[in-house]
């Protein structure tokens, strides 16, 4: 059973529990959870380092990571954003690179397509096509589907968000949300390995804040979550402190999320605007 069916299972939850189809499908979800979750996908950044015009932005970053769910935090500016388009091999970095289950994500393109998918923080920087079905098919057919099943996949992508009257709808006509909506669909689409959220939820309502963090919860997809709540990844196994471009702390989400939120507090009682880059 697939993550989406799953949420398919805890949506009819509250409405139908008595049905027995529901039962059938609670009696999946069991077995389901009885087979191993598969391995986390294994990230290496080594000596990552990357500059425009001369001025450095990520620097020296080193990271070995075998966690489900990462976090990355860090102030504004502070490299969040660039390190993500560097995982996903979207930037060539000045030295170092980047492989994820030894797959080196920007020389072997295709590879990095199967391995990594990624939502970015402004939508209007990802979607390029002008109706919504065309948009979530155009990553399926990158990773080499056919035209049809693309297309199908898609149609069955947006149903499971319940979100079919939009296969023909003008992405242009959407809410800003609403196509931030339609850019984690199509990235869930894809099912990649890891899967990398930049502030997924800015601009989303709680319900389908929710909605969404429930579904992300299921998923067997590797997370690296940039996010400014520590609340949203408490639960994370890891977290990567970024401040200045360099990697500050990282280790344990238990252990870096309260000394990162201890500082932030700090620098926000002084003068917070000093020392942002940029
Ligand atoms: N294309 C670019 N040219 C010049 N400077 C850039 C470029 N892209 C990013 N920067 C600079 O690099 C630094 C890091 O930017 P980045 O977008 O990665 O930060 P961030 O941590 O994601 O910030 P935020 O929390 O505001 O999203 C900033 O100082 C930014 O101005
Ligand atoms: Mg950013």
């Amino acid at each position: 059973m697939s993550f989406a069916t799953g949420l398919g299972a805890r949506n009819l939850l509250g409405t139908r529990a008595r049905d027995t189809e529901f039962q059938a499908l609670v009696t999946a979800a069991a077995q389901t959870m009885q087979s191993p979750a598969p391995a986390p996908a294994h990230i290496e950044m080594r000596g990552l380092s990357y500059g425009r015009d001369g001025v450095p932005i990520l620097t020296g970053i080193e990271a070995d990571l075998r966690h489900r769910r990462i976090a990355v935090l860090g102030r504004n500016g502070s490299g969040k954003s660039t390190l993500l388009r560097a995982l996903c091999g979207l930037i060539e970095p000045d030295a170092g690179d980047v492989l994820i289950d030894g797959v080196d994500v920007l020389r072997d393109r295709k590879g990095a397509l199967r391995k990594i998918g990624i939502l970015f923080q402004n939508p209007d920087h990802q979607i390029i096509f002008p109706t919504v079905g065309e948009e979530v098919a155009f990553g399926l057919r990158q990773t080499g589907l056919s035209k049809r099943e693309a297309h199908a996949r898609a149609r069955a992508a947006l149903d499971r968000f319940g979100r079919a009257a939009w296969q023909d709808r003008a992405t242009a006509t959407l809410s800003q949300g609403q196509r931030h909506l339609v850019c984690l669909i199509a990235v869930l689409a894809m099912e990649p390995a890891v899967i990398a959220l930049d502030e997924p939820f800015s601009g989303l309502d709680i319900p389908t804040t929710r909605g969404l963090t429930r579904m992300l919860e299921q998923s067997p997809a590797t997370l690296v979550h940039v996010t400014h709540d520590p609340r949203l990844v408490a639960d994370y196994d890891h977290a990567i402190w970024l401040s200045g471009g360099r990697v500050a702390e990282q280790g344990p989400a238990g252990d870096v999320l309260p000394r990162f939120e201890a500082r932030m507090a700090q620098e926000g009682e002084a003068d917070a605007f000093a020392d942002l880059p940029g």
